[in-house]
């Protein structure tokens, strides 16, 4: 994991609360003609830098995506896998999608701290214990169109788990994608690879710095990608959704 501490995670500012373990950085989306209908997102998070109680820089982008991506996501289902402080998903639920935020359910520190950061931002996200390549009853109902997960490659010995969900969740709504943010240090090896193990379609590449705003990515370093994935037999007309 890569992150750039001295400005923190890049178009935030953070102001400190009461026990001094904890801070609450505030994320703005907005256009550049005047944030006539910006969004803003209070996250809790950990000094430690914990994962799932601390921004990564790959969920910034990823949710700056969903902002800029915002008319697509008007009313369709969204679920975050690997979720931690749930950037993105708390984008996607402000713009109108119905989200279930998950994450590892034996990381109830971290379940509870997505749970707070909801009622903080006064969204209504379901938050759900979503344990990669575990096949609990509750994963069965989930039909997303859209499956988002910044910054969840990367240790390779989780990968076939996840891929797994991923998998699951995709051929179990038809037409949807998994759209995802990572640390890109295998030039495309590891997309192509994953792609062809299993039977998944690359939809779209882009550079994560490509799209985000100057403002954000100079808090930000390294070489981050976005992708978004479907099934490789997915319809031409299914990819659109
Ligand atoms: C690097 S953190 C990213 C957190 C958040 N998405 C972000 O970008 O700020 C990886 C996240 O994946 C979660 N995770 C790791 N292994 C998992 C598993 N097997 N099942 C579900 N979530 C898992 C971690 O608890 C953590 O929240």
């Amino acid at each position: 994991m890569e992150v750039n501490n001295s400005d923190g995670d890049g178009g935030s500012t953070e102001t400190p609360v009461t026990n001094g373990m904890t801070t609450v950085s505030h994320h703005y989306f907005g256009d550049s003609n005047g944030f006539d209908d910006a969004v803003s997102i209070k996250i809790i998070e950990s000094m430690k830098e914990e994962y799932g109680l601390f921004v990564w820089p790959c969920s910034v982008i990823l949710a700056e995506y969903v902002w800029q991506q915002r008319s697509r996501f008007t009313g369709i289902s969204v679920v975050e896998l690997g979720a931690g402080t749930s950037l993105p998903g708390l984008v996607a639920a402000k713009v109108g999608a119905d989200v279930i935020l998950t994450e590892d359910s034996n990381r109830l520190e971290v379940l509870d701290n997505m749970r707070r950061v909801c009622e903080l931002n006064n969204v209504k996200c379901e938050v759900m214990g979503l344990t990669w390549g575990v096949w609990d009853e509750s994963i069965f109902s989930l039909q997303p169109k859209v499956i988002l997960g910044a910054d969840v490659l990367y240790d390779s010995s989780a990968f076939d788990n996840l891929f797994a969900t991923v998998k699951f969740l995709l051929e179990n709504s038809p037409g949807s994608v998994f759209i995802t943010s990572y640390h890109n240090r295998s030039g495309h090896h590891l997309i192509e690879f994953l792609m062809v193990k299993w039977r998944l379609k690359c939809v779209k590449l882009l550079d994560g710095f490509s799209f985000l705003p100057s403002w954000k990515a100079s808090g930000l370093s390294g070489n981050i990608q976005l992708v978004e994935i479907g099934l490789s037999d997915m319809g031409k007309n299914e990819q659109a959704f």
